[in-house]
């Protein structure tokens, strides 16, 4: 029925096969969409599917998983589902129509069909579809003919302007599949990306994630610095500055949950000529990240004192820096230490966790210390002491102390 599926692993094969029949059966048309048919083309393994469906796909969905298995999540709103396996996921949408009353703007959705929903896609290579019933390739945009050239190309004029986002997307394309950009298309890209500024701070952010998650991921970077729209994303970066070897470390050493955040981290350390630039990324950030970059800025003089070859810094430095901070500062400064981490790991695993001090605050106020701030001073300094090796008992603690107070 299917040859198109052919292409796929076992597991996927069987599950569009009975996708298909059984959307036939209920008299629903679906299709193979956007990226999966991109790649199946290229003879990649998509990781993910993704489906179109010319109609509700919410209602499609919840019987597809009653058949199939597999874990269900519906958003109402968008009318669409996705439905997760432990190795993959399907993502199966309603045929949509999209309208931009405003450039920039999420579109106002209506419920449309194939054609429709393929018109309102980001470019070329991703504007097809095929009929999971009989395997034929719709290509209304000449996909198949910029997958042969290598050609990222938008479908209309006002593709960037719509959803600005797109001229990130078309840099991580480029970088990926190592393909050029179409002449016109580059031309709307510079009359466009001024509408980067009105794109909210979580699209921005999710952008930059997908592109840190790339393994050519400063290739794209790199271009989107060409282009001129890098100070829309990361502004006051230099990615000149960047040497050939830094994206190896992240490739290999960073699981992809923290990986955007330490790169940006690195970015700003590395490249910019103000470090302080790093607070204007406009990226919608949780605490702990905002801690991170806070963190980066307030450190600066002893990080630097970190990296110089003849330094060694003490463990009570090292202990200030990791003590009480987010797991991917420490990732961050394996970074930064490069050729010095070997010297560093065994503090660094220490530095993390809690010191326990031999004296509480009723301690110190048994001993005569006036409640107010100098008990929390004088519990940080007892903290240094034990961390500079000079105390090590209570006994040790309480001699330390009398000798303070008497001062
Ligand atoms: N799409 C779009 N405009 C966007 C985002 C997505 O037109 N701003 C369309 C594209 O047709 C894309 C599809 O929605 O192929 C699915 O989006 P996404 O999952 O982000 O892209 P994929 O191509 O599936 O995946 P990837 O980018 O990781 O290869």
């Amino acid at each position: 029925m299917l040859d198109f599926c052919n292409h796929l692993d076992e597991n996927k094969n069987r599950i569009l096969k009975q996708t298909a029949l059984l959307a036939d059966d209920l008299g629903y048309k679906i299709y193979l969409v956007g990226g999966t048919v991109r790649d199946i083309i290229l003879n990649k393994e998509p990781l993910d599917i993704d489906l179109v469906l010319e109609g509700n796909a919410l209602e499609f969905a919840r019987i597809l998983q009653r058949c199939l298995g597999g874990e269900l999540k519906t958003h109402e709103q968008f009318l669409t589902a996705t439905i997760n396996w432990p190795d993959f996921s399907l993502d199966l949408i309603s045929a949509r129509k999209e309208i931009y009353k405003s450039y920039g703007s999420l579109p106002e959705i209506s419920l449309g069909n194939i054609t429709d929903d393929l018109k309102r896609r980001d470019f070329t290579i991703n504007a097809m579809a095929v009929y999971l019933m009989d395997g034929k390739l719709l290509d209304p945009f000449g996909g198949i003919d910029d997958l042969k050239k290598g050609l990222v190309r938008i479908l209309h004029k006002n593709s960037f302007k719509e959803d600005p986002t797109r001229i990130l997307r078309a840099a991580r394309y480029l970088a990926r599949l190592k393909f050029k950009l179409e002449k016109s298309t580059y031309k709307e890209i510079k009359k466009a990306k001024v509408y980067l500024t009105d794109v909210s701070s979580s699209r921005k952010k999710n952008e930059f994630i997908k592109i840190a998650n790339e393994k050519g991921g400063l290739k794209a970077l790199k271009l989107l610095e060409g282009w001129g729209v890098l100070p829309y994303i990361l502004p006051g970066v230099k990615l000149k500055k960047i040497n050939k070897s830094f994206m190896d470390y992240f490739n290999v050493n960073i699981g992809l949950k923290e990986k955007w955040l330490i790169l940006l981290m690195a970015i700003y350390w590395q490249t910019a000529d103000q470090l302080q630039d790093i607070l204007k990324v406009r990226f919608d950030l949780t605490n702990k990240e905002k801690q991170c970059l806070e963190w980066l800025i307030n450190n600066k003089a002893l990080l630097l004192r970190l990296t110089k070859s003849d330094i060694k810094l003490s463990f009570l430095n090292i202990h200030r820096l990791l003590y009480n901070t987010p797991p991917e500062i420490e990732v961050f400064l394996l970074w930064l230490l490069g050729e010095k981490r070997k010297l560093y790991l065994k503090e660094i695993k220490m530095a993390r966790q809690q010191i326990k001090l031999p004296l509480s605050g009723k301690d110190l106020l048994e001993q005569g210390v006036p409640p107010g701030p100098m008990v929390g001073e004088l519990l940080s300094a007892l903290e240094d002491q034990i961390l500079l090796g000079k105390i090590s008992s209570r006994d040790e603690a309480l001699k330390w102390l009398e000798t303070r107070l008497e001062n």
